[in-house]
């Protein structure tokens, strides 16, 4: 029945607990090193309009109904959608998503244990007196080492399963409490010193200065699938963090309130890095190398360079934790109470298993397994694409279905007003995007990736 617990749960604490986890899940490498590069290479704020639209339009009303699957059925990704429409293949969505979460922390988790590695050389001072030519072959040579990124990798692992290992409202909520505010505050100085070098203005010119010339289809629905990923949608993170929203909370404001954080935090983080890289007369467009290369070449030319650079990687791995932490809960309440077993024995094994694929992964990126090709693409390129490309935007396609068509009117308001405590006045129109607006937009970047439609 909505609106009984149907079992005895842990949840989140406070609603500030409840932001700080969504926001942590959504803010990631995601926002701080590919937000700012898209915008920077799409057309500068004519992206950025795009976007912003698309999180309103789209975003919202995609993790609204995340919340509301989540809450109302108070279970885990795949549980819900078996509560709420027994015998139907609806559950398919939340399969969907447990693979997805696999594959992306699989592939995550490499570039979060980079994140460690650069940590640690930032400590010892690794990147003094280098140039961006010894810079890339450091990174080059790190990344397609036989064992180092892969204990980095362990580590990070190991990191992400102790949090979840405390639970959500000791664990999860806890230490996002504490790592958001910090990652806000670290953002900020990194923006002082960025804005105030010399040439910083054309940094910031180059991101928000709207070049609409540039925007052509392909650039608009990039927008899109950024926003998606961004906002971790489409893969029943935002419904198992839905699923432990105490009741009362206003789940409409709560979905605008992390966006916002999400939107935010991605674009502080072009103001911290394009000024930098402008001043200092570097390519923006470095791909992978534009975090990993550029920012330590930025920072040691300069005065503070040794504690910027140590800040900055900090910064990342912060990011990339709170994001991993959501992505293995996903799995671990799926298995937990699916399962019956203890959060422990689900922790344990799901961090195995996404240890084995992670190495697989980590290893075809240049290392022992790079000629390894499946269709075509080596292990961490098939799973990036089969994960974020495909299982994400179909996953949000359903579950938008789902919200709007499937699960019923009064329930999905009752879940909306708290059963009538909120007025719920937007709901006409949070409906109308969740029916039309929503459905019709991701099916058309959905079509554009697997290349049926081509609009650019
Ligand atoms: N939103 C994260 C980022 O921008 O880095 C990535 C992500 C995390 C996607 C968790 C999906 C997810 F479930």
């Amino acid at each position: 029945m909505a609106g009984i617990t149907p079992n005895k749960r842990d949840s989140f604490g406070s609603k500030f607990g409840v932001i700080a986890a969504a926001a942590g899940s959504a803010v990631g490498l995601g926002n701080i090193w590919k937000f700012p590069y898209e915008v920077g290479n799409n057309g500068g704020g004519a992206f950025l309009v795009f976007y912003l639209i698309f999180v309103i339009l789209i975003g919202i009303p995609v993790m609204t109904s995340e919340f509301i699957i989540g809450r109302n059925a108070q279970r885990n990704a795949i549980g819900s959608f078996k509560f709420i429409k027994p015998g139907k293949p609806w559950f398919l969505i939340g399969i969907m998503g447990i693979g997805a979460a696999f594959m992306i922390f699989a592939f995550y988790g490499s570039v979060a244990g980079w994140t460690l590695e650069y940590i640690f050389q930032a400590v010892k001072n690794g990147f003094a007196e280098k140039s961006p030519a010894e810079l890339t072959d450091q990174f080059d040579t790190f990344v397609s080492h036989p064992l180092r990124p892969v204990i980095w990798q362990v580590i990070f692992i190991a990191l992400t399963a102790g949090v979840v290992l405390a639970g959500v409202k000791n664990g999860i909520e806890k230490y996002t409490k504490i790592l958001m505010p910090l990652l806000l505050v670290i953002i900020l100085i990194l923006i002082i010193r960025s804005v105030t070098l010399p040439g910083a203005g054309e940094g910031l010119k180059f991101l928000f200065k709207p070049d609409f010339s540039k925007i052509t289809g392909s650039v608009i629905l990039s927008a899109l699938g950024q926003a998606f990923f961004s906002l971790s949608l489409g893969m029943g993170t935002i419904i198992t963090y839905g699923s432990y929203i105490n009741k009362k909370n206003n789940l409409g404001s709560t979905a605008i309130q992390v966006s916002i954080a999400d939107t935010l935090i991605a674009i502080l983080a072009g103001v911290a890095i394009f000024p930098a890289v402008f001043a200092f007369g570097i390519n923006p467009s470095q791909g992978e190398g534009l975090v990993f290369v550029t920012i330590p070449n930025i920072f040691q030319q300069m005065p503070g360079g040794y504690f910027f650079t140590l800040i900055f990687f900090i910064l990342l791995a912060v990011a990339a934790l709170t994001s991993t932490i959501s992505l293995l809960e996903v799995i671990v309440a799926y298995f937990s109470e699916e399962y019956k077993i203890s959060r422990k024995k689900a922790t344990l094994y799901s961090s195995l298993i996404i240890l084995v694929l992670g190495v697989l992964c980590t290893l075809s990126n240049g290392g022992v397994l790079a000629e390894f090709k499946i269709f075509g693409r080596n292990i961490w390129g098939l799973l990036e694409f089969t994960s974020a490309d495909i299982l994400l935007p179909l996953g949000g396609l359903f579950i938008v279905i789902f919200v709007g068509f499937a699960m019923g009117s009064k329930r999905v308001k009752e879940e909306l007003t708290s059963q009538g405590t909120f007025k719920g006045k937007l709901i006409p129109l949070l409906m109308f995007l969740v029916r039309f607006i929503a459905p019709i937009g991701i099916a058309l970047v959905f079509l554009n990736i697997i290349g049926l439609l081509n609009f650019g």
